[in-house]
Protein backbone atom coordinates (compact mmCIF):
# COMPACT_ATOMS: atom_id res chain seq x y z
CA UNK A 1 0.00 0.00 0.00
CA UNK A 2 1.55 3.51 -1.10
CA UNK A 3 1.39 6.26 0.54
CA UNK A 4 -0.20 7.98 -2.68
CA UNK A 5 -3.51 5.33 -2.39
CA UNK A 6 -3.68 6.80 1.67
CA UNK A 7 -3.48 10.36 0.54
CA UNK A 8 -6.44 9.91 -2.36
CA UNK A 9 -8.21 8.27 -0.03
CA UNK A 10 -8.06 11.02 2.48
CA UNK A 11 -8.43 13.07 0.13
CA UNK A 12 -11.61 11.24 -1.31
CA UNK A 13 -12.76 11.57 2.43
CA UNK A 14 -12.08 15.28 3.06
CA UNK A 15 -14.20 16.11 -0.03
CA UNK A 16 -16.86 13.70 1.19
CA UNK A 17 -17.19 16.32 4.22
CA UNK A 18 -16.80 19.46 2.35
CA UNK A 19 -20.02 17.80 0.22
CA UNK A 20 -21.78 17.53 4.03
CA UNK A 21 -20.68 20.84 5.41
CA UNK A 22 -22.63 22.40 2.27
CA UNK A 23 -24.91 20.65 1.65
CA UNK A 24 -26.02 20.70 5.91
CA UNK A 25 -25.63 24.08 6.13
CA UNK A 26 -27.65 24.93 3.25
CA UNK A 27 -30.35 22.24 4.33
CA UNK A 28 -30.03 23.81 7.84
CA UNK A 29 -31.52 27.26 6.20
CA UNK A 30 -34.12 25.44 3.78
CA UNK A 31 -35.74 23.92 6.63
CA UNK A 32 -39.06 25.34 7.61
CA UNK A 33 -42.12 24.19 9.60
CA UNK A 34 -42.32 23.84 13.71
CA UNK A 35 -42.52 20.56 13.29
CA UNK A 36 -39.05 20.26 10.80
CA UNK A 37 -37.32 22.49 13.77
CA UNK A 38 -35.14 19.96 15.43
CA UNK A 39 -34.42 18.05 11.73
CA UNK A 40 -33.33 22.42 11.56
CA UNK A 41 -30.99 22.37 14.86
CA UNK A 42 -29.37 18.89 13.71
CA UNK A 43 -28.02 19.74 11.17
CA UNK A 44 -26.82 23.37 12.20
CA UNK A 45 -25.19 21.18 15.01
CA UNK A 46 -23.37 18.22 13.13
CA UNK A 47 -22.38 20.24 10.81
CA UNK A 48 -19.66 21.58 13.12
CA UNK A 49 -18.42 17.48 13.68
CA UNK A 50 -17.95 17.53 10.08
CA UNK A 51 -15.57 20.96 10.23
CA UNK A 52 -13.70 19.33 12.63
CA UNK A 53 -13.93 16.38 10.06
CA UNK A 54 -12.79 18.66 7.13
CA UNK A 55 -9.49 20.22 9.21
CA UNK A 56 -7.91 16.67 10.28
CA UNK A 57 -8.25 15.49 6.75
CA UNK A 58 -6.64 18.80 5.41
CA UNK A 59 -3.85 18.83 8.51
CA UNK A 60 -2.99 15.27 7.63
CA UNK A 61 -2.81 15.27 3.45
CA UNK A 62 -0.46 18.42 4.16
CA UNK A 63 1.95 16.27 7.09
CA UNK A 64 1.91 13.45 4.78
CA UNK A 65 3.25 15.58 2.19
CA UNK A 66 0.15 15.73 -0.08
CA UNK A 67 -1.91 17.76 -1.21
CA UNK A 68 -5.82 18.82 -0.35
CA UNK A 69 -7.69 18.93 -3.31
CA UNK A 70 -11.18 20.57 -3.23
CA UNK A 71 -13.66 19.63 -5.35
CA UNK A 72 -17.32 19.07 -3.15
CA UNK A 73 -20.53 17.61 -4.56
CA UNK A 74 -22.67 21.15 -5.41
CA UNK A 75 -25.72 19.53 -6.02
CA UNK A 76 -28.47 21.79 -4.87
CA UNK A 77 -29.67 19.78 -1.76
CA UNK A 78 -33.70 18.09 -2.47
CA UNK A 79 -36.24 20.90 -0.74
CA UNK A 80 -38.74 17.80 0.33
CA UNK A 81 -37.56 16.94 3.97
CA UNK A 82 -38.18 12.96 3.59
CA UNK A 83 -35.53 13.39 0.82
CA UNK A 84 -33.16 15.02 2.87
CA UNK A 85 -33.04 12.64 5.71
CA UNK A 86 -32.79 9.62 2.76
CA UNK A 87 -29.83 10.87 0.68
CA UNK A 88 -27.86 12.10 4.08
CA UNK A 89 -28.75 8.94 5.51
CA UNK A 90 -26.92 6.67 2.90
CA UNK A 91 -24.30 9.18 2.72
CA UNK A 92 -23.52 9.28 6.49
CA UNK A 93 -23.21 5.18 6.09
CA UNK A 94 -21.30 5.18 3.11
CA UNK A 95 -18.42 7.56 5.32
CA UNK A 96 -18.74 5.03 8.34
CA UNK A 97 -17.88 2.90 5.62
CA UNK A 98 -14.93 4.81 3.34
CA UNK A 99 -13.69 5.68 7.36
CA UNK A 100 -13.50 1.97 8.22
CA UNK A 101 -10.97 1.26 5.19
CA UNK A 102 -8.88 4.58 5.90
CA UNK A 103 -8.11 3.17 9.88
CA UNK A 104 -7.15 -0.44 7.65
CA UNK A 105 -4.86 1.72 5.69
CA UNK A 106 -3.65 3.33 7.82
CA UNK A 107 -2.69 0.39 10.42
CA UNK A 108 -0.90 -1.19 7.23
CA UNK A 109 1.49 1.85 7.31
CA UNK A 110 1.95 1.54 11.10
CA UNK A 111 0.29 5.28 11.85
CA UNK A 112 -1.69 4.39 15.10
CA UNK A 113 -3.05 8.35 15.40
CA UNK A 114 -4.30 8.19 11.35
CA UNK A 115 -5.83 4.41 12.60
CA UNK A 116 -8.07 6.00 15.85
CA UNK A 117 -8.69 9.16 14.14
CA UNK A 118 -10.25 7.14 11.86
CA UNK A 119 -12.05 5.25 13.74
CA UNK A 120 -13.61 7.96 15.99
CA UNK A 121 -14.47 9.72 13.01
CA UNK A 122 -16.37 6.23 11.59
CA UNK A 123 -18.14 6.40 14.95
CA UNK A 124 -18.94 9.90 14.76
CA UNK A 125 -20.65 9.60 11.14
CA UNK A 126 -22.70 6.06 12.46
CA UNK A 127 -24.38 8.57 15.27
CA UNK A 128 -25.19 10.79 12.69
CA UNK A 129 -26.20 8.21 10.98
CA UNK A 130 -28.33 7.75 14.33
CA UNK A 131 -29.92 10.54 14.56
CA UNK A 132 -31.09 10.70 11.41
CA UNK A 133 -32.79 7.57 11.99
CA UNK A 134 -34.43 9.06 14.85
CA UNK A 135 -35.91 11.92 12.00
CA UNK A 136 -37.46 9.41 9.73
FE1 LIG B 1 -17.81 13.95 9.04
FE1 LIG C 1 -21.65 13.06 9.51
Amino acid sequence: MSQTELIAGLNEALNRELSTIIRYMLQGSMIKGRQNQSLRAMYREEVTDEIGHAQYLADKIVMLGGTPKVSPDLTPPPDDVARMIENDLAKELSDVAHYKKLADLAEKTGDIELKMQMEEQAADESRHADELRRMI
